[in-house]
């Protein structure tokens, strides 16, 4: 069973408190059952980690080595300037990460615009709202199996 790493980070715990009109009114808890639910379909055993620390959030990932094999991450804020975040994900190449958001954050204030970690993930998904988060699992799922193929 492929394990699953699904990290958010600073003020996603306030989801469904926080701008509803971007993150909507579901709560973090209802949204975190949505995301079990889709893991376990997909045959993923997933730990879900929310820190609003950035050191935290380091030693979680640097973590994921030998133990998991990808990693789902929303940054939060720290998705648009935090290099150690970017330089942690670098330490475990080897542990497939994808960069989420729930909003879309092109279409957001500018500074939001950048991403520093996007250069050291497979892929990032925007826009989706809490299905963001699915298709971030379904990304693994595939990239999983082309992996399989590979070793056909
Ligand atoms: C976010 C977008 C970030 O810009 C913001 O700071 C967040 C949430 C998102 O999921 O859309 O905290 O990562």
């Amino acid at each position: 069973m492929k394990k699953i790493l699904f990290i958010l980070g600073p003020n996603l715990n306030m989801v469904g408190l926080r701008e509803k009109n971007i993150y909507g009114a579901e709560t973090a808890e209802t949204i975190n059952e949505d995301v079990r639910r889709w893991a376990s379909e997909l045959g993923f055993d997933i730990e879900i980690f929310q820190s609003n620390g950035e050191g935290e959030i380091i030693s979680k990932i640097h973590s994921a080595l030998g133990g998991k094999d990808g990693i789902i991450i929303n940054a939060g804020a720290y998705t648009h300037y935090s290099y150690a975040i970017r330089d942690a994900i670098a330490c475990v190449p080897s542990v497939p990460t994808i960069e989420v958001h729930m909003s879309n954050v092109h279409a957001r204030d500018e500074f939001r615009h950048k991403t520093v970690i996007g250069a050291v993930c497979r892929g990032q998904i925007s826009g989706f709202g809490k299905f963001s988060y699915r298709l971030a699992l379904e990304a693994l799922s595939d990239i999983f199996e082309s992996e399989e193929e590979k070793n056909d």
